[in-house]
């Protein structure tokens, strides 16, 4: 649920914690909640909305499909999912230290991103005089907040869980109006369900590289988001003029500013992906190629992220983001020089990616599809 507007702010991995963290020192409880609050481009954010507008939605275009939905997830087939077979104590603490902080670091942004959802769903829920709307958020935040506090008792067994009641009052919320919220969490959920597979898919032919058990829930954790996802492809289907006119624009900014996030974090995470096997270019660009097939269920237009040239402008952001890094790690006048050139330059790899063309996209009668990746 990232969406930057821009690139002033865009930390590596170990930019939130304690500066003794990469020294091997042991990561503590402080560092954990730094991270999840971090309020930077890159970091999840926390959203708000203008509720009272959600209750004029109205599903009847999509009545049949969003029924067998809704009773997909009232029947909850991973109520028994979210349970550890045995404790996870002692393994974070034994990986090797930079490799312990980015998996740290992508386990509290996940966390992050999870409890994001589970605390927007709930007050939704919460707030709305729609029965559909009710239930659909209700189920959803029943979800979000399962896989938070999954991931939140895997780290509580190295002793660095996140305090969640501290972090919904103490954490910065976006306001986001309600297109654009749909826009960025269908997207997010989409994005979710491409990278919990691809990471899966990944372990399940090299079994060897599985550093934690927490990579063997991923396979049907993932069919959550993807469910989650589906319900807002049907919302944005039911109001065809989310999807066209203008809003076309905004559909490429969310594509862009989603994939251009994932690109910038992935590639702060060197060890962690080295760890599974991957390389973040290729993972990412398979996570994408997975999200854009997907999308198609709903978006006019798809980015054209296999043309060279796209990925040439990718790699710029990349190296963009590296010059305001290294800017503010230098501080003073040099520092500031290069920061403001490097975001100059960012600003106009993500300008020309927005503008490089994009591929049409006829919308198929029937909305839904099912996790085949
Ligand atoms: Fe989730
Ligand atoms: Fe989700």
């Amino acid at each position: 649920m990232n969406a930057p507007t821009t690139f002033d702010r865009a930390p590596g991995a170990a930019d939130a914690l304690a500066p003794n963290a990469l020294a091997g020192d042991t990561l503590t409880k402080t560092d954990t909640m730094a991270m999840a609050r971090a309020d930077t481009v890159l970091s999840p954010r926390f959203y708000t909305t203008d509720f009272a507008k959600l209750d004029a939605i109205d599903v009847s275009p999509v009545r049949r499909e969003w029924d067998a939905l809704m009773a997909e997830m009232q029947a909850d087939p991973n109520r028994q999912h979210f349970r550890r077979t045995e404790s996870f104590a002692g393994i974070i603490e034994a990986l090797d230290p930079a490799l312990r902080v980015e998996f740290t670091d992508f386990l509290v942004s996940s966390l992050t991103s999870e409890f994001s959802g589970c605390v927007l769903y709930s007050e939704i829920a919460r707030r709305t005089r729609n029965p559909d709307v009710k239930l659909l958020f209700k189920l959803l935040a029943r979800d979000e907040s399962r896989h938070a506090g999954f991931i939140n008792e895997v780290l509580k067994d190295a002793g660095i869980g996140v305090d969640l009641g501290f972090l919904t009052r103490s954490k910065k919320y976006t306001y986001f109006r309600p297109k654009f919220i749909f826009y960025a969490v269908y997207l997010s959920e989409k994005i979710g369900y491409a990278r919990y597979i691809a990471i899966f898919r990944q372990l399940a032919a090299h079994p060897e590289r599985r550093f934690h058990p927490i990579f063997s829930w991923f396979e049907q954790w993932c069919n959550d988001e993807f469910r989650h996802g589906e319900a807002f492809a049907l919302l944005l289907r039911a109001d065809p003029a989310l999807l066209r006119g203008a809003n076309r624009l905004w559909i490429r900014f969310f594509l862009l500013s989603v994939y251009a996030t994932m690109y910038l974090r992935d590639h702060a995470r060197p060890e962690f992906h080295a760890a599974l096997g991957l390389d973040p270019t290729d993972y990412d660009y398979r996570v994408f190629s997975i999200c854009s097939q997907i999308s198609r269920q709903v978006f006019p237009v798809e980015l054209d992220t296999d043309c060279p040239a796209f990925r040439r402008r990718m790699d710029d952001l990349l190296a963009a983001n590296g010059q305001i890094e290294a800017g503010r790690a230098r501080g003073g006048v040099i520092g500031l020089a290069q920061r403001l050139v490097g975001i100059a330059r960012a600003g106009l790899a993500f300008a020309r990616m927005y503008l490089h063309r994009t591929k049409p996209n006829a919308l198929p009668e029937s909305v839904r599809m099912q996790p085949s990746w």
